[in-house]
């Protein structure tokens, strides 16, 4: 992994700690809000509304410290100290695991998945179930609700790849690279824009690739390919 020189490098850190503060600050503002109401008001308010506040709140912390752990993953890959945890591990297993934990964000989603058994590679299972899950997430929050997401598994002489395919509508030509550097996505209401630069950062440090498959069709298929263990 390559080390950046300094002065980039504290460029790219300032920019992680502005946009954390930035986008802290509205989570963080309706978190204290509920619980503002709650501590003055829980005794005389419906159980509804309490569990309601209660719900705000949960999601609040938790879109909080996704956006740390987001920030955190961000600055590590871009100074090139990522930690992996090897294992051997079963590709196909961590596949159907990325699934399961999906469950809610792709309610609105059929998913498909067609997995080969016994392809093992040495990986941290943790960062690669992180990567699936990054892009099975963006497939369920940017795919038109109802259509399917497809994951496909696919063995090589040296690698294994994990097609995960949806139906969003394309991305046009120009946003195709730009979408794997960070804030990419920033300003759109969606995510943080660190989910594809940490994902490629996290296949990368494995010895592996994130790539979106060339072509115009109605969705994207983004490929992550690992090599195999021998
Ligand atoms: N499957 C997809 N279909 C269509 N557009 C996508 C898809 N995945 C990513 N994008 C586009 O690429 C941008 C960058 O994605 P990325 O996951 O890095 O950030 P994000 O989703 O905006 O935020 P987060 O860091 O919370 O995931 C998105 O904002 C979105 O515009
Ligand atoms: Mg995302």
């Amino acid at each position: 992994m390559i080390r950046r020189p300094g002065a980039r490098r504290g460029e790219i850190c300032d920019r992680l700690l502005e946009a954390l503060v930035r986008e802290l600050l509205s989570p963080l503002t309706v978190v204290r809000g509920y619980a503002d109401t709650l501590r003055r008001d829980a005794d005389a308010l419906p159980r509804s509304v309490v569990r309601e506040c209660l719900e705000t709140i949960s999601r609040g912390t938790e879109q909080m410290s996704r956006l740390v752990r987001n920030v955190m993953d961000a600055q590590m890959i871009y100074l090139g100290t990522v930690d992996l945890g090897r294992m051997r591990a079963d590709v196909g297993a961590l596949v159907r695991q990325a699934v399961d934990e999906l469950g809610l964000a792709a309610k609105s989603h059929v998913v498909e998945s067609s997995v080969i058994d016994g392809v093992g590679s040495i990986v941290d299972p943790i960062r690669i179930r992180q990567v699936l899950s990054i892009l099975l997430s963006n497939a369920a929050a940017y795919g038109a609700e109802g259509t399917p997401i497809r994951i496909e598994m696919r063995r090589g002489p040296v690698s294994v790849s994990i097609h995960v395919s949806d139906f969003c509508g394309g991305i046009p030509e120009h946003r195709r690279r730009e979408m794997f550097q960070m804030f990419s996505g920033f300003g759109a209401a969606r995510g943080t824009g660190l989910g594809l630069s940490i994902a490629r950062g996290l296949a990368r440090a494995h010895g592996g690739d994130l790539v979106l498959a060339p072509g115009s069709g109605p969705g994207c298929r983004f490929v992550l390919s690992l090599p195999i263990a021998t």
